[in-house]
């Protein structure tokens, strides 16, 4: 049975542990980007301590010495369970999966497999910025299919998108962000199988970003991409570390449907040792012990996200807010603010705070900012203050 996410766990919300003051002590990129008078609310960082479980098991490892290299499958029974368990999905095969650094540097290997240098690689803009430099880098074509003006996947313009680029028997994949960054849209399974509908028509192979799949809100309910009829030849990235927080602790999963297996099986065994072995007990502690966390982390964004709306509504009505079911990402709407294309710009100069600007996000990202919402009310209502004291 799928469980209903964030009933009652029972834990503190994390998103109130820290102060600022403590959050400054930390050297990622988030606190040392910017200087100390700048408020920063960008990067996908939250401010919360570890879940409990996960500090205990990374320390055990530590105690221990167990340093070394990776080996197991521990990572993948957990997220077998969890998937299980969360999303009522029974369909992950612990065979069909493989450890990856990270989930960009899984993508890349994802697409190394099903497309060649100069192949192109479709993205639904705007969209997580790193998905344009690492295509870059991997000399493929980004070809884009822009969200509706709803956020939503524009089924209309995807396939056009891949009649367009697979004219002559091009090969081709679909890099699908799901949940959506930055929008939070959660897609429906009526969405997905039209995706793999399409896909399977045009020959065009899905990798599929599911990176943010443990972060929805309550009473939406996360669709694996490889549990969609017409997505069995899929292949998807799924990791702890955004749910979690454990970017600096470097694991995630590659996951192949069952008619990708083979063209997993070719995946060069050098990728399974780039991960962390501490990041793999990191990643499986969180998955199997650190549910109760999720949960208060959970109902703490769902509260973010009404209070951003609540402050937005009273202080800058002019910013449209739209709020996702999924990601502890806001995407705000700023153009009405007469600002121009780059509103962070001015809220950086101006009052002090860092957004990530809508630009990188790709077609559509002009006028608008990302925030971070997984920060204390204190830190949301400061960002406000000072996105206010900016426009005034
Ligand atoms: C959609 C998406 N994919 C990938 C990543 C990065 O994941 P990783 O650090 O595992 O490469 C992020 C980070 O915010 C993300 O939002």
């Amino acid at each position: 049975m799928t469980r209903i996410p964030h009933e009652s766990s029972g834990e503190p919300n994390p998103l109130r542990a820290l102060t600022l003051d403590r959050l400054r002590r930390r050297t990622s990129m988030k606190w040392r980007t910017y200087p100390e008078d700048v408020l920063p609310v960008w990067v996908a960082e939250m401010d919360v301590p570890l879940a409990e479980r996960v500090v205990r098991a990374v320390t055990d490892a530590l105690a221990l010495g167990d340093t070394g290299y990776p080996a197991g499958t521990a990572y993948a029974e957990a997220l077998a369970a969890f998937a299980g368990e969360r999303w009522g999905w029974d369909g992950l095969a612990v065979e069909r999966t493989a450890i990856v650094p990270d989930v960009m540097l899984g993508v890349v290997e994802m697409l190394k497999l099903v497309t060649g240098p100069g192949d192109p690689v479709v993205v639904n803009p705007p969209v997580y910025p790193p998905f344009f430099p690492f295509l870059a880098h991997l000399d493929r074509r980004v070809a884009e299919a822009p969200l509706g003006a709803d956020g939503r996947l524009d089924l209309d313009t995807l396939e056009e998108t891949f009649r367009r680029i697979t004219a002559g028997g091009r090969r081709a994949a679909y890099l699908l962000c799901s949940p959506h960054n930055p929008t939070g849209t959660v897609h429906t399974a009526d969405e997905l199988t039209a995706v793999a509908a399409l896909a399977d028509r045009y020959g065009v192979r899905v990798v599929a970003d599911e990176i943010h799949a443990p972060v929805v809100t309550a009473g939406t309910r996360f669709v694996p991409y490889l549990a969609v009829p017409g997505g069995e030849n899929g292949l998807s990235l799924m990791s702890a570390s955004k749910g979690w927080n454990l970017a600096g602790l470097k694991a995630a999963l590659a996951v192949a449907g069952p008619e990708a297996a083979a063209d997993l099986a070719r995946l060069p065994e050098e990728v399974g040792h780039g991960p962390s072995h501490v990041g793999v007990i990191a990643h499986t502690a969180a998955l199997r012990e650190g549910v109760g966390w999720l949960d208060a982390l959970l109902a703490g964004l769902d509260d973010n996200r009404r209070l951003l709306a609540d402050l937005l509504a009273e202080h800058l009505p002019a910013v449209v807010c739209r709020p996702g079911e999924a990601t502890y990402l806001a995407w705000l709407d700023c153009r009405a603010l007469g600002l121009g294309a780059d509103p962070a710009e001015t809220f950086l100069r101006r009052g002090r705070v860092a957004f990530s600007s809508g630009i990188p996000f790709g077609t559509g990202g002009a006028g608008h900012v990302r925030l971070n919402l997984a920060t204390s009310p204190e830190i949301i209502e400061e960002a406000v203050r000072r996105m206010t004291a900016a426009v005034g």
